[in-house]
């Protein structure tokens, strides 16, 4: 099987690992060798590509050995929001200079947990989204309905309301920059579907719900191209990832659907050797 847009893995920590745990994951991780699996499938010339999304405090820590371990080309290091405007009076937020400051050049965006506890929207992750790529930014935008929504049928519409108003928001705030998002931007979005009742709940969407969902975001990608008077993402070339308890068992099910193009894993991401399998499940599709 071929990936035509590779396969990312970004393990979502959340708030987990200190920089002491997250240095003591990372040694394990090179006791058991991670780079291997991972390297000798990029030098098949197709892209694998790993992501640790890691608590504020623990980034440097994790960039730092990284870079000493010689494996940036393989494993980012992400931080899990950011703000869409550079500096100010924003107590509590990061932005993209402050991370950039510390070599972070990726972030994850409108993850539901964002939403449900702290009144992010889809406006403002949208203007996160286009600030931050603007920036040079990669950006994992998160979309996903809930479980009241899947059961009563609304999970399409509910998707394409937040695309739909993320993408307005992101193209306004580009708009009153006098900015305007090219394809050298959105070569560095994926958006990630993560059903909110799948989320830390064990309850993983079958392949087939999972296929079907990224199906229709590509779908909705390609149609609304037509239609937004903007730019949008190219449907084609856009990873969308899939998120919602994914674990080294069932993930090989959910990249065996061709529109799924890696995960966003928050608990089986914790530990070295269970990341360590599900890169090695990608590195079976690759
Ligand atoms: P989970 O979390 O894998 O623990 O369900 C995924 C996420 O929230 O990104």
């Amino acid at each position: 099987m071929s990936k035509p847009r590779g396969v990312l893995v970004a393990g979502n920590w959340k708030m987990n690992h200190g920089p002491a745990a997250t240095r003591g994951f990372l040694e394990t991780l090179g006791k058991l060798e991670f780079p291997s699996a991972i390297v000798q499938r990029a030098s098949r010339g197709r892209a694998l590509q790993g992501a640790i999304l890691v608590p504020a405090v623990s980034l440097e820590a994790a960039r730092s050995v990284i870079d000493a371990q010689g494996w940036s080309d393989v494993l980012q290091v992400g931080a899990q929001n950011a703000h869409f405007e550079a500096s100010g009076a924003f107590t509590g937020e990061l932005s993209g200079p402050l991370l950039k400051e510390i070599g972070v050049n990726l972030a994850l965006v409108g993850h539901s947990e964002r939403r449900q506890y702290f009144g992010e929207t889809d406006e403002s992750a949208g203007k996160r989204t286009a600030s931050l790529l603007s920036q040079g930014f990669e950006v994992i935008l998160c979309v996903g309905e809930n479980r009241s929504e899947r059961k009563t049928g609304r999970t399409k519409a509910v998707l394409s309301k937040q695309l739909t108003e993320a993408f307005q928001a992101a193209q306004s705030w580009m708009t009153s920059r006098g900015l305007e998002l090219t394809p050298t931007h959105w070569a560095r979005l994926a958006i990630a579907y993560e059903p909110v009742w799948a989320i830390g709940t064990g309850l993983t969407a079958s392949p087939e719900q999972a296929q079907d969902a990224h199906l229709f975001i590509r779908t909705w990608l390609e149609k609304s191209a037509k239609t937004a008077g903007f730019p949008l993402p190219p449907a084609q070339t856009t990873a969308i990832l899939y998120g919602g308890s994914v674990t080294p068992d069932n993930f090989s099910g959910l990249l065996a659907c061709p529109d799924v193009d890696g995960g966003l894993v928050g608990g089986a991401s914790l530990k070295p050797e269970s990341f360590l399998k599900l890169i090695e499940a990608a590195a079976q599709v690759i």
